[in-house]
């Protein structure tokens, strides 16, 4: 991404949002389809792939590792799979660009090959810690080589020629870190096992099955799972279809819900009880969204239509935070304009996101005349019904900063600024567009 020029950009409340729109494809299926499809032996087709510059990023760095891959003028991608262990060395860094995700799920898939990669990413990806993810895949052999302070990025890694399995109790609530362990235990003979304090999202678990790979899930006291994968499968090609992404389907959602007189429906999102957080949140403040047409394709998904919603303040509990975690930006805007406090518990997680979520959530509620307090790792939003608006919103490189300040100026009294919008392309490639369509004033 070309970022010596920002782009601004500036919400304006207009007239009520109207139509029936499509979003993306989910981000964390399109990069697992990508993955897996490079670690089967053969063709695997996927449909409905989001095109966003991280995914982009691990589609770039999977044929650097020596699997091709072409996109059909169909629209669909093929990916032609080297096999568990198959990749070959890449020639320069793997540049992963602002993706948590490409980057982690990516060394987990290359600790388990005989090879050595740089990894690399931008100024936001580099802040962000990589130590959670090597802790394990050193257990497994794989070797660190070099590294930025920290076991941050830029860093080297030498994939174990043999490597071991372990059993993982996971430190933090990471699908992404619970992936890496998974995707090196591939290659590792026996049984690989991670167990999780708090369920996180499922689809490597779910995808590694529809590849032909064997792993039992079972509960893990009360929240928790244990997850166990029989590693050196012969993973088949697939074909996968990606359903919408419900973290890119929250904004639509949340300016249907604010923007008076809207009538808005989101079709074929995806409704894996393990994503819908937000959803959940917002029917508990009030909110009108009904589920229509619902159907299991692989996972589960459903129209969801949303209508102009009078919302009130509620508690959010700590448990419910690995289902919506990247949602919270997006909740503060909809708490702003609740009427009454919303309490959002155990927001650990979200100071190393993108950006440091925590802060720069409530430094956009702030600037725009919301008031807003940081207790421990709770974030209070004192809602009013309305928000006054009028303040620029520093990104800090962070696509849902800035989707959610657009999305909060569609409805506040005077207009809300961006310094910077070209993020948005990370995961949610047409977001302006999409929205004009429904008759929001973006400029
Ligand atoms: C993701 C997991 C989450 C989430 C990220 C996508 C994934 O991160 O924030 O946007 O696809 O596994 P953590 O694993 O750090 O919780």
């Amino acid at each position: 991404m070309d970022t010596a020029v920002s782009t601004p950009l500036t919400a304006r409340r207009g007239g009520p949002l109207r139509g029936r729109v499509r979003v993306p494809g989910d981000k964390s299926i399109s990069h697992r389809a990508l993955i897996l499809g490079g670690l089967a032996v053969g063709e695997t087709t996927i449909s409905g792939l989001l095109e966003g510059e991280d995914v982009l990023h691990t589609a770039e760095a999977l044929r650097a590792l020596g699997v091709k891959i072409e996109r059909g003028n169909d629209g669909i991608w093929r990916i032609h799979g080297v096999g568990v262990g198959g990749f070959a060395s890449p020639a320069g860094p793997l540049d992963f660009g602002n993706s948590g995700t490409g980057v982690r799920l990516m060394l987990g898939a290359v600790a388990g090959c005989p090879i050595r990669a740089t990894f690399d990413g931008d100024a936001s990806l580099r802040k962000r810690p990589m130590r959670r993810i090597l802790d394990p895949l050193e257990k497994m052999r794989a070797r660190v080589v070099e590294q930025a302070e920290g076991g941050r990025l830029p860093l080297t890694l030498q994939g174990a020629r043999d490597p071991i399995p372990i059993t993982y109790e996971s430190p933090v609530p990471s699908a992404q870190l619970k992936s890496a362990v998974l995707l090196a235990g591939l290659a590792a003979p026996g049984e690989t096992t991670v167990i999780e304090a708090e369920a996180t999202r499922d689809h490597t678990e779910r995808m590694l099955k529809h590849f032909g790979a064997k792993v039992v899930s079972k509960p893990h006291g009360e929240h928790g799972r244990r997850l166990t994968l029989t590693g050196q499968p012969e993973l088949e090609p697939a074909s996968v279809v990606v359903p919408a992404d419900p973290s890119s389907a929250a904004f639509p959602m949340v300016a249907a819900l604010i923007v008076q007189g809207s009538d808005v429906t989101l079709e074929a999102v995806m409704t894996n009880p393990l994503r819908t957080g937000l959803f959940t949140t917002l029917k508990e403040m009030g909110a009108n969204i009904e589920y229509l047409n619902r159907r299991d394709e692989g996972e589960e998904i459903a129209d969801l239509h949303v209508t102009t919603s009078q919302l009130k303040g509620v508690d959010v509990p700590p448990e419910r935070a690995p289902s919506m975690i990247d949602e919270y930006i997006v909740l503060g805007v909809a708490a702003a304009f609740a009427e009454g406090t919303t309490r959002m518990r155990g927001l650990k997680e979200l100071r190393v996101k993108e950006s440091d979520r925590l802060e720069a959530t409530a430094d956009m509620l702030r600037v725009n005349g919301v008031s807003v307090e940081i207790e421990g790792d709770d974030l209070i939003v004192h809602g009013k019904g309305s928000v006054a608006g009028g303040g620029e919103v520093k990104t800090h490189m962070d696509h849902r900063i800035a989707m959610s300040a657009l999305v909060m100026g569609l409805a506040s009294e005077q207009p809300i600024g961006v310094d910077d919008s070209a993020f948005i392309a990370t995961s949610f490639p047409g977001f302006v567009e999409l929205m004009r369509s429904l008759g929001a004033d973006l400029s």
